[in-house]
């Protein structure tokens, strides 16, 4: 029986509708990858008009809820007691080019504790829940991370760097690193699916550095309530929204840890 408290219908309900204009924007870009123009500027809007409906629906439970979003920036700034942190398309890259690996991502802040998270790509149906002490869902199953054992039968996920990335050759180093020591490194191209990967079991491990909250509030709560062990190594308090996470199976978080963040990790 899958967790339905009234703040994951909210969540739920909001991903639904948005997820209807999404999907319809998804077919369009077939189109647009042919026109002169190409599809760039449409992605944008695409973008935008997710995230509307989605705050709409969000505020029309809860009105007074601050709101961190990547396209609107902050709403309600002063009620940081209860707050929605949303990524309308996590997977951009992937959703410009047809590649149905995106999603949105919802999570629901209290007391700056994540309670709850859903993760949702549209195209597969795959919806990853999660509630604070109440597990974690894919659809109306229950998930757990894997249980695999040895770091050198990993599949581990990571993702960037960002083309303007000033550490590029840092980042690189790391995926050389990691890449000797586990069965396999992949790169999907949304943070969110791949705290969500991880959580089902898909992939054991994901680190990634120059993520922004929104890419992975939901997948916190995911991958907790999963069985899984999340940590954010090397925080600067002038860029607050800014994290570089580490998460994956609580056999291999050890040496996962050391492989990347040394002695690091907070
Ligand atoms: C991006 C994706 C990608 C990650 C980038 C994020 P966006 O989010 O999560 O996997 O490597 O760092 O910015 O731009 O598609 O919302
Ligand atoms: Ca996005
Ligand atoms: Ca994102």
């Amino acid at each position: 029986m899958r967790l339905d408290s009234p703040q994951i219908n909210i969540m739920t309900r909001a991903c639904m509708k948005a997820s209807r204009s999404l999907i319809r924007d998804f077919g369009e870009l077939e189109n647009l990858q042919v026109s002169t123009k190409g599809p760039g500027d449409f992605v944008t809007s695409a973008d935008k008009r997710t995230e509307k409906i989605l705050i709409e629906e969000l505020q029309k439970a809860h009105p007074d809820y601050g709101i961190i979003t990547e396209e609107s920036g902050q709403i309600n700034k002063t009620n940081v007691k209860n707050r929605w942190i949303i990524d309308p398309i996590d997977g951009t890259m992937n959703f410009l080019n047809g590649i149905p690996q995106f999603a949105i991502s919802i999570g629901y802040e209290e007391d700056n504790e994540i309670k709850c998270g859903v993760i949702f790509n549209p195209i597969m149906n795959e919806m990853f829940i999660a509630e604070k002490g109440n597990g974690a869902y894919l659809n109306n199953s229950r998930i757990r991370v894997s249980n695999k054992k040895k770091i050198d039968d990993a599949i581990i996920v990571t993702g960037g760097p960002k083309k303007a990335s000033k550490i590029k050759d840092k980042i690189f180093s790391e995926y050389i690193d990691v890449s000797k020591h586990v069965s396999n490194v992949r790169k999907f191209g949304s943070a969110a699916l791949d705290m969500a990967y991880v959580a089902c079991g898909r992939f054991d491990g994901y680190w990634q550095r120059e993520l922004n909250y929104w890419d992975i509030a939901a997948g916190i709560i995911i991958l907790k309530e999963a069985g899984g062990f999340v940590d954010f190594f090397e925080m600067s308090n002038d860029v607050p929204l800014k994290r570089n996470v580490l998460a994956s199976n609580s056999n291999i978080h050890n040496e996962l840890s050391k492989l990347i963040v040394k002695k690091n990790i907070e």
